[in-house]
């Protein structure tokens, strides 16, 4: 390995014999890899907390599947995911979220993520747009996006869109005490080898008991790098995959919107993953 610090954050308990998974994670940290805090191994109870946040999300997006159409505006998508996810008892986890305006992420075309739902923003025929929803449920945190297609749009949006495969074949290089790394290089891989490129700027990430906890899950990278992934974590994969250059700019007005710098469309799939002995589960797709 290189000659920079790792961060030992897993720590033994004093007094305690080790236990198997202690023995596993410190060998790995011993050898100089990154390794996750113990709080980022959810117990049980947190886990069954994000899985019932889990299910509010899902059914977010089921309506939104349901509803979606050409003359709507993306405001009144905000205003069902406002409504359902309020009805559920949960709250959504866009809004006020370091001051974000609206409770979920409307991303049309050239648009890669955190596009703000407006009332002056109305889907046209052909228009392809990500909706990204994330509920608080009892104080746990949950975090999916899907892509839809409006009406008929052109062969080369379409086969965008189909990145979703880019989501699924990540999911499949997550391996219990694998790496972080092992996803990124796959997802990579898949994007790079249709031609398009994928967004460095964001990442997917740990959630559950925060919006954003540690690790980073870029959708880049080298196998063997990052994080060591060990069974209770739960986390996002969140592949922003682009048409032309992998390059994006903020809106300087709203300063959230990212766009395309190129302006070429952009597409995205997100799923919440609980990572298990045998591999990743879906719990929020
Ligand atoms: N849902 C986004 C994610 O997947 C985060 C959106 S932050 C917001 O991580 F403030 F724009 F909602
Ligand atoms: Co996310």
């Amino acid at each position: 390995m290189h000659s920079r610090r790792i961060k030992n954050n897993w720590h033994i308990i004093k007094g305690q014999p080790l236990t198997e998974l202690d023995k596993k994670v410190l060998y790995y940290q011993n050898k100089g890899h990154l390794v996750p805090s113990r709080k980022l191994i959810k117990t049980a109870e947190q886990i069954e907390g994000i899985r019932r946040s889990s299910v509010v999300n899902t059914g977010v997006l089921d309506l939104v599947a349901r509803e979606i159409k050409a003359g709507m505006s993306t405001a009144e998508i905000d205003k069902l995911v406002y409504d359902y996810t309020v009805s559920h008892g949960a709250i959504p986890a866009p809004l006020n979220y370091e001051g974000f305006p609206k409770s979920v992420c409307t991303s049309v075309n050239e648009v890669v993520c955190h596009g703000i739902p407006s009332e002056e923003e109305i889907l046209e025929e052909g228009d392809i747009i990500n909706v990204d929803v994330s509920t608080i449920l009892d104080g746990y945190y949950s975090d999916a996006s899907r892509m839809f297609i409006i009406g008929k749009t052109t062969s080369e949006k379409e086969k965008l869109v189909r990145v979703k495969e880019c989501l699924e074949i990540g999911m499949q290089a997550a391996k219990p005490f694998g790496f972080v790394g092992d996803i990124g290089n796959a997802i990579q891989r898949h994007a790079e080898k249709n031609g398009y490129s994928v967004v460095r700027d964001l990442c997917g990430h740990g959630v559950g008991l925060e919006f954003h906890e540690e690790p980073e899950v870029c959708h880049f990278g080298r196998k063997g790098t990052g994080m060591l992934l060990v069974p209770g974590m739960v986390f996002t994969i969140e592949p922003m995959i682009n048409m032309g250059t992998w390059q994006v700019f903020i809106d300087e007005e709203d300063g959230w919107t990212v766009v395309t710098e190129d302006e070429l469309p952009s597409a995205q799939w997100e799923h919440t993953f609980l990572m298990t002995e045998t591999g990743l589960e879906i719990l929020s797709y």
